[in-house]
């Protein structure tokens, strides 16, 4: 265990950055063979257009990460944005980043699902591959209608589960789950429809809600391509086990896709008038 949760968060960066590029989360591929850096870029950039985010517009970014998409609504847009997330070194590396940037984004340690912000205070709420870590779905989802003002909107993009995994095949497939876990964290996936059927009940309408599995299929082949590139690196880094993992786990989320398990979803909602 490190005791320097800084130096640590700077290796899986780094880490990360080698395998991911720049931006920590999923492509949307146009084609099999499209550059990783362009089929994250047009994940982005479709969460972007459902948000329709405008000049000192508010924004809430929801599981911020590295802080990068905050800095690029903040600077790219005009946007005025408070990046939340629950890792302590996440808000440190983000305010760093952001100061570094000359950015003007803040960023604070704050929970999702209970978020302890003001009620109707803010334009739009953007999740981007966050909401699977917070098992508390409805928590998430209600606090995120709860600060959002009057015909503000909701954007965000996630792993989705396709169907029931009877308790059985849990069980059976007890070592893949394992192998997710060892990589990813505690996940917990839900269906689109439930995100949605959600968002209704709490008077939102949705606007879009759209299965985006095949194309973000080659995300998994991209990730192993740059391990492969870059394994001396990512040992001296990681350790030999995590970057092991790393790959089977690649696997294990490639299968799942192509049974129709797992996939992922993007989904854009807005809040009534009054
Ligand atoms: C996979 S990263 C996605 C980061 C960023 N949105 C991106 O796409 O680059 C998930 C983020 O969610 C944060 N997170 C996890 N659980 C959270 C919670 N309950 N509340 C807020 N953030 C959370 C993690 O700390 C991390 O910053």
């Amino acid at each position: 265990m490190s005791t320097q949760p800084a130096a640590h968060y700077d290796r899986v960066h780094e880490a990360w950055t080698l395998i991911m590029g720049e931006e920590f989360h999923y492509g949307h591929f146009a084609t099999p063979i499209t550059p990783l850096d362009v089929a994250t870029g047009a994940l982005t950039s479709e969460m972007l257009e459902l948000a329709g985010i405008g000049e000192g517009d508010r924004v809430l970014d929801i599981g911020c990460g590295t802080g990068r998409q905050s800095c690029d609504l903040a600077e790219q847009l005009g946007a005025k944005v408070l990046g939340i997330t629950t890792s302590a070194s996440g808000v440190a590396a983000a305010t760093a980043l952001a100061r570094s940037r000359g950015v003007d984004a803040r960023f604070e340690q704050r929970d999702g699902t209970s978020n302890g912000l003001p009620d109707s205070s803010y334009d739009v709420v953007w999740a981007l591959e966050s909401s699977h870590l917070m098992r508390d779905r409805a928590g998430l989802l209600s606090e995120s209608v709860r600060v959002l003002a009057p015909e503000g909107r909701l954007v965000l993009c996630d792993i989705i589960r396709k169907r029931e995994i009877p308790f059985l095949e849990v069980r059976d497939r007890r070592h893949d789950f394992a192998t997710l876990r060892a990589a990813f964290g505690d996940a917990h996936m839900e269906p689109l429809e439930d995100y949605a059927s959600r968002l209704e009940a709490l008077g939102m309408t949705v606007l879009e809600a759209t299965d985006v599995s095949a194309e973000t299929l080659p995300t998994f082949a991209a990730w192993r391509a740059n391990v492969d590139a870059h394994t001396d690196t990512l040992t001296g880094l990681l350790g030999e086990q995590s970057v092991t993992d790393f790959v089977q786990a690649t696997h294990v989320l490639e299968a799942f896709w192509n049974d129709g398990t797992l996939g992922y979803g993007i989904l854009a909602a807005t809040k009534a008038s009054q």
